[in-house]
């Protein structure tokens, strides 16, 4: 049986924490062997809101080694930088041309970040054409994303799905959104009813940072917001949802079953050691990703080679799809 094919993106913006982490980048690693996978960091889309220039260059490269550091193996899967395979800026342009207005107008995410912002970047409307590209260049059976990201792959599937009809049935592959279970979440830990979020990570006391020094990281824990009580114990209630968020997470992080995790803290005197505990196994898991993470910055030379690697097998896939759209699409390929 041939292997699935998977293709997800990170974009290069904010700070990467404990949440991408635990709801996304261990499971990529989890899966490298069962699957086919290409992991992308989306510089691209980056520039859809404004960044500064360095910023961007800087985190773009940060972003990579952190991934490399937490264990995407590039003998295992493609890791590479989304602007290093010109297929896809291309690619969006090609399917911006069959793509009506109104699906991208639609795009609950589109209409939540131009609200807040005065002038509107035509980038910002077009972002998931971008997507959709990096994700059909690749015949990508499978797209591992957050919920908010669930409209993005499905209008994928619909670009697909007219690009086939208009030039060649099943010539792309409709990919299906795979979304996590719900305990896979990881909530602020200044306020557990929202979720860890990368554009939050700067505020102190929200986000553990996969970069955060061990001091912090017992800060950030020992003010996380709980509740009154004292019972350490998995619960849906809204009251509880501070201590079921550092259970989770301490789930996570050690692989227990919620029996074992409970049965660990049945001794606590209360949360303040439930809060010391998920910061050591917290440090525990981020030392040796921090180090492998240092060790790829002061090595700049073997970062590039890495990244040049993922981008060459990329391109390898991507550059006869897009040729053949081209060609369909009634382009003259040079000779
Ligand atoms: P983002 O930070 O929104 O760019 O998301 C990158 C990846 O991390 C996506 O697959 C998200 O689903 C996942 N992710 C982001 N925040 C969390 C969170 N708080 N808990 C679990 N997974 C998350
Ligand atoms: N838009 C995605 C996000 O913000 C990132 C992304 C870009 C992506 N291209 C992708 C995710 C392709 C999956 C597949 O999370």
């Amino acid at each position: 049986m041939t292997k699935p094919i998977v293709f997800s993106g990170i974009q290069p913006t904010g700070n990467i924490h404990l949440g991408n982490y635990l709801g996304a980048v261990k499971n990529w690693v989890a899966g490298q062997a069962q699957k086919i996978n290409y992991f992308c960091v989306v510089d691209l889309h980056g520039l859809t809101v404004p960044q500064d220039p360095n910023d961007l260059r800087f985190q773009t490269r940060s972003l990579a080694a952190m991934l490399l550091a937490c264990g995407l193996d590039p003998n295992q899967c493609t890791l590479f930088i989304q602007s290093h395979v010109t297929a896809h800026a291309e690619a969006s342009w090609l399917l911006n041309c069959i793509t009506p207005l109104g699906w991208l107008q639609r795009m609950t995410q589109f209409k939540d970040k131009s609200a807040k912002q005065e002038s509107v970047l035509t980038g910002l409307l077009d972002y998931p054409v971008l997507m959709a590209g990096d994700i059909i260049l690749y015949d990508a059976n499978e797209v591992p994303v957050g919920d908010d990201q669930k409209q993005h792959v499905e209008l994928a599937r619909d670009i697909a799905q007219r690009f086939n009809s208009l030039y060649e049935e099943e010539f792309f592959i409709i990919p299906e959104p795979v979304i996590p279970e719900i305990g896979a979440r990881v909530m602020g830990l200044d306020d557990p009813t929202a979720k860890m979020s990368k554009s939050s990570a700067h505020i102190r006391g929200h986000a553990i940072r996969l970069l955060d020094e061990p001091k912090e990281i017992e800060r950030s824990f020992k003010r996380a917001v709980t509740d009154s009580g004292n019972e350490i114990q998995f619960s849906d209630a809204p009251e509880k949802a501070g201590v079921n968020n550092l259970l989770g997470i301490y789930k996570a992080l050690t692989g227990k079953s919620k029996a074992e995790c409970e049965a660990d803290f049945a001794q606590a005197r209360g949360y303040g050691d439930l809060k010391k505990r998920v910061a050591e196994v917290t440090i525990e898991t981020l030392a040796p990703i921090q180090n492998r993470y240092h060790r790829l910055m002061d090595d700049p030379t073997e970062l590039d080679r890495l990244l040049a690697q993922g981008a060459e097998q990329a391109r390898a896939i991507a550059t006869p799809k897009l040729d053949r759209m081209k060609e369909m699409m009634g382009l003259v390929l040079p000779n």
